[in-house]
């Protein structure tokens, strides 16, 4: 596990974005599930200004590790995120865009999603595996949609599984745990005091660890890495 502290937000997700770059160069082609929430933007952000020339996209597919059931234009969508901060300002084809149809229904597109990542990623033990799956943490200590309440999404068989936010109710198509840990790398990028509770709650194995989702993802043959700022890493 490679734990990486920087000064601010901007600077960890400059530093991740050098990574992505360098670790893109060494493959023929390179499939990543992108995460979702607010934290990404600003590496989006720094990807389409930086990196729209520094990274061949033409070999790159993005895929999400979750994504909310609504329409790509509604405001919550990762992947409408995705493609106003980043998609529309690189030179990535159409077909390496793999979004989830959050207005399907959700067991219908939690399926369709699997069969979308079987038919495209290479497998490792009996599983896709994804070059790289990029995660948040949630201030519950969630991943990806994988919620303290569902535990079970950790462990289940399948590709993909229809989750159910906590609060909102609402619904979700995640990554089961399985197949984000048969990831070769999997990068946790968190910032901000909110999150500092519960990094030092996973990373140190602080008591009630085990409750949380994002404790549990451990690849078992990739590589761990997490990159937070100042404030997540609870130095003040
Ligand atoms: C989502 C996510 C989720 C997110 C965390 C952190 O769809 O919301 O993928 O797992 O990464 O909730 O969200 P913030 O980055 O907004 O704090």
């Amino acid at each position: 596990m490679t734990i990486n502290t920087f000064e601010s937000p901007e600077k960890a997700a400059e530093a991740f974005a050098a990574d992505l770059a360098r670790w893109i160069e060494e493959e023929e082609e390179y499939f990543v599930a992108l995460s979702g929430g607010s934290t990404p933007q600003l590496l989006f952000r720094h990807l389409a200004e930086k990196f729209r020339e520094r990274i061949d996209w033409q070999k790159v597919h993005l895929f999400w590790g979750d994504e909310r059931c609504v329409p790509p234009d509604h405001e919550e969508s990762n992947y409408g995120t995705a493609r106003r901060l980043l998609l529309d300002r690189i030179d990535i084809p159409e077909e390496n865009i793999h979004r989830v149809h959050g207005e399907a229904l959700p067991e219908k597109e939690a399926l369709r999603y699997s069969l979308e990542i079987r038919q495209n990623l290479p497998f490792e033990n009996d599983l896709p595996s994804f070059d790289l799956v990029l995660l948040g943490l949630g201030e519950d200590g969630h991943t990806a949609s994988i919620f303290p309440d569902q535990m079970e999404l950790l462990d289940a068989d399948g590709i993909c599984a229809v989750a159910t936010h906590p609060e909102s109710g609402q619904k979700r198509i995640t990554l089961v745990g399985k197949v984000i840990n048969n990831a070769r790398k999997v990068a946790f990028l968190a910032t901000g005091k909110g999150k500092a509770e519960k990094v030092r709650q996973i990373l140190h194995k602080k008591e009630g660890w085990e409750k949380l989702p994002a404790a549990h993802i451990l690849p078992s043959q990739g590589d761990l890495y997490w990159y937070l700022d100042r404030e997540a890493a609870g130095r003040n």
